[in-house]
């Protein structure tokens, strides 16, 4: 689920932006984006769940590790303020108004993967 989510939240953003303007496929690329992010919250949560869970306690981080995943959950809950923004917002925007919308998506999922990657490295 998590790297399900990790692929819909960027390349659902990207291929946004690669077919910006087209307010068809763009909503239903926003719609994927958004339950991408949700994923992302609920099965990164259920990591620390499980870990409490069986160990009783939170994982032993390191500093990097622990600023990769503040930075991730940061994006996850600003992509996902911005993709439900944008499903209720969007309608008579101009085309600028779209392609930066959906810049700042693929930027958003863009830094979460690349912290996720220290996150990865760093734990
Ligand atoms: C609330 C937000 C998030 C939390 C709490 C979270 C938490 C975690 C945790 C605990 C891990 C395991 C790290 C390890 O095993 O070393 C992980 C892995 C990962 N996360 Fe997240 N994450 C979040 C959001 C995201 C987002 C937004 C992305 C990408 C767009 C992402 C992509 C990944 C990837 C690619 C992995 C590696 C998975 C693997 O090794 O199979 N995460 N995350």
């Amino acid at each position: 689920m998590h790297n399900f989510g990790a692929a819909a939240v960027t390349g659902g953003a990207v291929a946004a932006l690669w077919l910006a303007p087209r307010p068809e496929p763009e909503r239903a690329l926003a719609w994927l984006v958004l339950s991408g992010w949700t994923a992302q919250m609920v099965s990164g949560a259920a990591f620390g769940a499980i870990s409490f869970y069986y160990y009783r306690q939170l994982p032993d981080l390191s500093a990097v590790a622990l600023l990769a995943l503040e930075i991730k959950l940061a994006c996850a809950v600003s992509g996902f303020a911005l993709a439900v923004f944008y499903l209720f917002h969007a309608t008579g925007r101009t085309e600028s108004w779209h392609r930066n919308a959906w810049l700042m998506l693929t930027i958003l999922a863009a830094m979460a993967l690349t912290s996720a990657a220290f996150l990865r490295w760093f734990s």
